[in-house]
């Protein structure tokens, strides 16, 4: 295991994790306490203090080209509904690397890159994981925790332990060449893929599809009105 810092209050965690001189691959920063989490397209991230996982870890995937970085969004959503079930949960991955419960968001991710040449250099993987908390602010969407799902209280080191062996699990798979396994594993654990759903798409509105799967560049493929589409982040929105 890389250095694991625990710090009892941060901004956030992913800025923590960016100094390249304090951390390196397969270091931790965990944060009991975070006073501006963030959240993907400039949305805040809200966890109550010492009530579930909030932490990055920082990875070096200098094998990685850039026009693959996808693979390592893959890599660590897998971790997460791994890491998921050993607590008898069946978590699905919602495109592009939220984990989902039923229709409820038990975990998100901010995936940070830095690029040298065709190849990215160093990762920022910060982490968000619903663990004990069971009530939360009505702006947060659709949330639930591993309590709300399962009952019970669970200890967010132990859930911080298994998590970080399936990071570096489904890492070490990617690095050795397994990007096939981790392109196939994502591709079957698709939230609502092949069934039919309602989306919205900035420039046309509601519209219905059916998701297909997902390219190597990370593109998102839907069926809609029978024809096949694919589209980047930020195209599509789920209505949920
Ligand atoms: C999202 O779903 O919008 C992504 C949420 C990511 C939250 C985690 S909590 C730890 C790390 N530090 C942050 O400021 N954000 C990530």
């Amino acid at each position: 295991m890389g250095r694991v810092d625990i710090l009892q209050e941060c901004g956030s965690t992913n800025i923590e994790a960016a100094d390249k001189e304090r951390y390196s691959h397969g270091d931790a920063v965990i944060a009991v306490r975070q006073t501006a989490g963030r959240g993907q397209r400039g949305h805040k991230w809200d966890s109550r203090e010492g009530e579930n996982l909030t932490f990055s870890i920082v990875f070096e995937p200098t094998f990685l080209p850039v026009t693959e970085q996808f693979l390592l969004s893959e890599a660590v959503a897998l971790a997460i509904s791994d890491t998921l079930t050993c607590y008898g949960i069946d978590a699905a991955i919602k495109w592009t690397n939220d984990i989902y419960v039923g229709d409820r968001k038990i975990c998100g991710t901010l995936i940070e890159n830095d690029i040298k040449g065709a190849n990215l250099s160093r990762s920022v993987v910060g982490i968000g994981l619903n663990v004990n908390q069971v009530d939360f602010q009505e702006w947060v969407k659709n949330p639930t925790s591993i309590a709300a799902e399962k009952g019970g209280d669970y200890d967010v080191m132990d859930v911080f332990h298994k998590l970080y062996d399936n990071l570096l699990h489904r890492y070490d798979t990617l690095a050795s060449g397994g990007s096939d396994e981790i392109r196939g594993l994502y591709a079957q654990r698709l939230y609502r893929a092949g069934r039919t759903a309602r989306y919205f798409i900035p420039s046309e509105g509601e519209v219905c599809g059916i998701i297909r799967g997902v390219e190597n560049d990370g593109g998102l493929i839907v069926e809609i009105d029978g024809i096949t589409r694919r589209f980047l982040f930020k195209e599509i929105e789920f209505i949920i």
